[in-house]
């Protein structure tokens, strides 16, 4: 475990204090990228804390991250029919939109401005250092990487400085962008004079989910369970997830990666050890194992779903919730651009 995940967990202890001690004094700020459906792997990851953060209090705000789709590929897809799915999504799994902030990237012309001063902060070797953008280049199967992922961190920074969040709800794998946007607000900071906060990550325990085949979890690979698949899509795709040939069910992440894995997954789901789910299905062996699953996430998500197909009923909401978000994004986003120019000196009437 390296010095500055140690860090990093540490602080994520500290907020997790915070929520119950004075959760007002909480903004999060998190994003996903519409490129595919929302799964599992986010729902645990970063989701559920979403909604608690909520339901303590904290402000939310929740960024539907467009123009990270450009950084990895030419086409941008169905952009309409993926931002739709992933407000549903976010709604469905209980993020109020009367309470919480639903807004895209370019919608936010001020937002998106602060990239410049944050770009002069940064050097190109501290860039070409970050290990989530060569991993995302590395699986999107690019070998040149563009200036717009080059610099992402920098625009990532912008998303989560615009609205001064302190708290982000994320997985593992994207530690060294906020890293990166807490060495963006140290520098502003000390260049111009006290204007951002620092903020903590909010790591969940569930960063080490796998994919069914026991591999990283990615949509390209079909290895993922969406949130809204059916009840019978979702038993399918597990009759297929992968195991091994010994019948007693053991919980040993490091020689059975695949069987730990869905060991994991149900005891996120129910709330039990998965040593416990272990002993409890002995030697049911694969089969037994994927049953328990099957139905531990069918249960899970069953309100979600549920509430998902209600959401899609209606052909005008998603459309109200983001004109409604996008114009409060901006009006914050227009306040700390206009401070961002006195801090630098840059009012001129
Ligand atoms: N880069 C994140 C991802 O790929 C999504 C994201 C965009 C994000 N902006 C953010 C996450 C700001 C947290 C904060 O998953």
């Amino acid at each position: 475990m390296t010095d500055s995940y140690q860090a990093a967990l540490a602080r994520s202890a500290a907020i997790e204090q915070r929520l119950e001690d004075e959760p007002a004094s909480l903004r999060m700020l998190t994003g996903d990228r519409p490129t595919g459906a929302l799964h599992i792997g986010h729902y645990f990851g970063s989701i559920k804390n979403r909604v608690k953060l909520q339901q303590s209090g904290a402000e939310i705000w929740q960024l539907i991250a467009d123009y990270q789709v450009i950084t990895d590929r030419d086409m941008l897809g169905d952009i309409q029919g993926s931002v739709r799915s992933l407000t549903i999504d976010n709604i469905a799994a209980g993020l109020d939109p009367d309470r919480a902030t639903i807004f895209t990237h370019s919608a936010v012309p001020a937002l998106n401005q602060l990239m410049l001063p944050f770009l002069s902060l940064v050097s190109v070797a501290e860039l070409q250092r970050n290990p989530t953008v060569k991993e995302e280049a590395k699986s999107a199967g690019i070998t040149s990487i563009g200036g717009l992922l080059l610099t992402y961190p920098v625009h990532q920074a912008a998303d989560i400085l615009f609205c001064k969040a302190n708290v982000v709800p994320v997985g593992r794998d994207q530690l060294p962008h906020l890293e990166q946007t807490r060495v963006v607000a140290r520098r502003f900071n000390e260049r111009y004079g006290a204007t951002f906060p620092e903020p903590d990550a909010l790591l969940s325990e569930a960063t080490l989910i796998l994919g069914l085949d026991g591999t990283k979890m990615s949509k390209s690979k079909g290895n993922v369970i969406e949130l809204r698949m059916t009840a019978d899509e979702t038993a399918k795709k597990l009759r297929g997830a992968k195991t091994d040939s010994d019948r007693l069910i053991t919980y040993d992440p490091a020689a059975r990666p695949e069987v730990a894995n869905l060991l994991l997954l149900i005891s996120l789901c129910e709330g039990v050890a998965p040593e416990q789910v272990a002993d409890e299905i002995g030697d049911g062996g694969g089969g037994v194992l994927k049953k328990r699953l099957t139905e531990a996430i069918n249960t899970e998500l069953a309100p979600l779903r549920a509430r998902r197909i209600e959401l899609e009923q209606d052909p005008t909401y998603v459309s109200d919730i983001l004109r409604s978000g996008n114009e409060r994004a901006n009006e914050v986003a227009e306040v700390t651009l206009g401070e961002v120019r006195e801090r630098m000196g840059m009012v001129y009437t």
